[in-house]
């Protein structure tokens, strides 16, 4: 059984989703989902679906190997970042090589890199009259949105679309997408 743990800060929709899609898989699993925010609506989620989910705080994340350890414990196969927004610390890099993706809300390089996320993404996209976005699913490394990139999609924009309308365009490209390449991730890892 192939085993992949979600971090999530936020709404966790995308979290919800890629849940879903392996409930009925016999070789893959979410085994649990990791937080850093206690009031993140992914914990009433993951109630609701029946899926463990852990807080942690800075003081796990970063000054010691709490967060490491339990990975390893879980046997996990792929961590899956589904708008989680801190920094990954370097030994968790290190500790799962190429094991750790991100997804990302546009079509990197463009609009990536620290305070890019979420809503000031599609504003900046919606700033600068792009006429497309798109979603980015990436390895992670030591600098935000850098990593080497697994899939692309995009999506097309109207004049008339504002930051929400943006949004929900991209989350349609998340829902579609990130569950599909999470799972050909974790079937090629052997
Ligand atoms: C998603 O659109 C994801 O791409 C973005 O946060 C949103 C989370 O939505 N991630 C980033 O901006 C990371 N830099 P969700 O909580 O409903 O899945």
């Amino acid at each position: 059984m192939k085993k992949i743990v979600l971090f999530a800060s936020g709404s966790g929709s995308n979290a919800e989703r890629i849940i879903h899609h392996f409930k009925n898989d016999p070789n893959v699993a979410v085994s649990c989902v990791l937080t850093n925010n206690k009031q993140a609506k992914v914990l009433e989620r993951c109630k609701r679906l029946k899926v463990p989910a852990i807080y942690f705080n800075r003081e796990a994340f970063y000054g010691a190997d709490t967060i490491i350890n339990f990975l390893k414990a879980q046997d996990t196969d792929l961590i899956v970042l589904a708008g989680f927004l801190w920094k990954i610390p370097a030994l968790l890099i290190a500790a799962f090589p190429n094991k750790i993706i991100n997804i990302h809300p546009s079509l990197l390089p463009k609009y990536g890199g620290k305070g890019m996320y979420g809503n000031h993404v599609h504003q900046a996209v919606k700033d600068n009259g792009e006429t497309e976005t798109g979603i980015t699913i990436h390895y992670v490394t030591k600098n935000y949105d850098e990593g080497g990139v697994i899939h692309q999609a995009r999506t097309a924009l109207e004049p008339t679309d504002g930051p929400l309308e943006i949004a929900e365009k991209v989350h349609q490209l998340e829902y579609e997408h990130f569950p599909i390449v999470i799972a050909s991730l974790v079937k090629d890892h052997g």
